[in-house]
């Protein structure tokens, strides 16, 4: 995941406030979190397709791969390979629940030590496992980690920086991920050289988490946070400390408490969610779950299983996940320069028109040069690969940063953590489903599962254009009056409220 939430005093106002020492220095820090889940995203595929990893933990998939007359499209299927990649989504999606309440708990900055602590145990557990148990327990460990980072950090970066760099930053978050990606690609090529070089993929896990726990020991807590939780003068002390010396923080700090004030009165969220916010909530919602249904983790978790199925030798395969991992770090920054002056949905519907030629190209490809037990041949395999490049690149300036961004804009502030965890919840449960089911509908649909995914791309790209309301330069306390309440569809869910005169009770 990727993305961030808006903090309880973002109502719109601009204080005074510069990108200080101590919130560059405490953003860097939390966006260690974004790093460890692209790593973890991108470091599984990889590792997958090394001969030592398979002999060890898989060795019937190991067999199967070297088996000249085994199909190709079924040379990865087996259950505990694709429970290797998605039991992290499993737990992640579960540690979400326990990360939400956490967070008002214990504060942004325990719940990140927590998650830091879930990495470091789980990287060590998978870098040193004997076993597939310990495979597996590691893989859980790591998804605690996410579950609980992923609801901490983009919250606690979104409440320490001034309002005028919170929408930069929620950006940067999802481009660190792909950083994450780009650096378990390329630690994927270089250690499938060495000799159990699988355990330095995974081991290097603990790198980023290890400077996430120091980190998340030495940075301070979220005004916020503070408030919320009643200590009020040490709130005002951090406010102080992060904005710096010379500015005077009375207002922002006013605005917290008042804000934090009115989201406490709201004591079921949850149901006021449910009650008044129901097009937020499908539309946050479902934008995580198309935004699984492009198929992009497919390439994120299985590219260089994909490209061997494809008859490239392990090196070329890595290499070419490199280039992909590449590409979407590229094209992320493009969403990040262009996404206030094109708008959200140009963005979303321009990709999916560019995602849905690949997809349908890359399955005629497969459909006619990749059969049962034959090698593809090499032009039309490049040509595949480029088509997985422009894919990528489609995803990674719309429906990957914007999927959260939109979520993270467009729930008033009674609700916006909820709303948020649910649409963290959606990626995780989608993510899941994915990763355990992608080697599988390979096997049985062969080239045709990329038509299934551009069967899904066709229904998001109609979603788009008729149900998701622009909120490109909307002011985030001024959605639900100027976008909700006159979109042609959405508007009929608020009518109850303009008649009973009862809009937030
Ligand atoms: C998605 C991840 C995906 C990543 C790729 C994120 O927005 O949530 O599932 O792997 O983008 O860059």
């Amino acid at each position: 995941m990727a993305g961030g939430v808006m903090s309880a005093q973002d109502g719109g106002t601009e204080f005074p406030g510069r990108l200080t020492r101590q919130v560059i220095f405490c953003s860097l820090i939390a966006a260690f979190g974004g790093l460890m889940f692209g790593y973890d995203i991108g470091i599984s595929g990889g590792v997958t397709s090394m001969d030592s990893f398979l002999e060890k933990f898989f060795p019937e998939v190991y067999r199967k791969k070297h088996e000249v007359k085994e199909d190709n499209y079924c040379k990865y299927n087996n259950q505990f390979l694709q429970l290797f990649t998605s039991s992290l989504y499993l737990s992640a999606t579960v540690c979400c629940f326990f990360a939400s309440k956490s967070c008002n708990t214990f504060g942004r900055k325990r719940t990140m030590q927590a998650a830091s602590a879930f990495f470091l145990l789980g990287s060590i557990c998978n870098g040193l496992a004997q076993n597939l148990a310990m495979l597996i327990v590691g893989r859980l460990l790591l998804g605690a980690g996410i579950g609980f980072g992923n609801q901490a950090v983009p919250l606690f970066i979104s409440e320490i920086a001034p309002a005028k760099y919170r929408g930069g930053l929620n950006i940067m978050f999802q481009l660190l991920v792909t950083v994450g990606i780009f650096v378990a690609n390329l630690v994927n090529y270089f250690t499938s050289h060495l000799p159990h070089g699988w355990r330095y993929s995974l081991g290097g896990a603990g790198v980023p988490a290890l400077f996430l726990l120091v980190g998340s020991l030495i940075i301070v807590e979220t005004p916020t946070s503070l408030i919320q939780r009643g200590k009020k003068e040490r709130a005002m002390k951090t406010l102080k400390k992060i904005r710096g010396k010379d500015i005077d923080v009375d207002k922002e700090y006013q605005s917290i408490v008042a804000a934090t004030e009115t989201a406490q009165k709201f004591k079921h969220p949850f149901k006021h969610l449910v009650k008044n916010c129901m097009p937020q909530l499908i539309c946050g919602s479902i934008i995580q779950m198309f935004q699984q249904l492009t198929g992009i983790n497919v390439i994120m978790f299985y590219a260089p299983v994909l490209f061997q199925t494809m008859g490239f030798k392990n090196d070329a395969s890595l290499l070419s996940s490199v280039i992909t991992g590449s590409i979407n770090v590229g094209s992320t920054l493009i969403a990040l320069f262009f996404v206030d002056k094109w708008g959200r949905r140009a963005l979303l519907v321009e990709s999916v028109i560019q995602m849905l030629i690949c997809q349908v190209v890359v399955g005629i490809f497969l459909q006619v040069d990749l059969h049962a037990t034959n090698v593809m041949p090499k032009v039309p395999a490049y040509f595949v690969v480029v088509l997985i490049c422009a894919f990528v690149a489609g995803f990674a300036w719309s429906w990957g940063p914007l999927g959260w961004l939109i979520a993270s804009e467009i729930f008033p502030l009674e609700t916006r953590s909820a709303g948020f965890f649910c649409a963290v919840a959606m990626n995780m449960i989608w993510t899941f489903i994915i990763a355990q089911a992608f080697l599988s509908m390979l096997c049985s649909m062969k080239a045709a599962i990329f038509f299934f995914f551009s069967a899904w791309i066709v229904i998001m790209g109609i979603f788009a254009v008729f149900w998701l309301p622009e909120t490109k330069g909307v002011p985030i306390d001024e959605m639900e009056e100027t976008v909700w309440k006159k979109h042609w569809f959405w508007k009929r869910f608020f009518d109850h409220e303009e008649e009973s005169g009862d809009a937030k009770a």
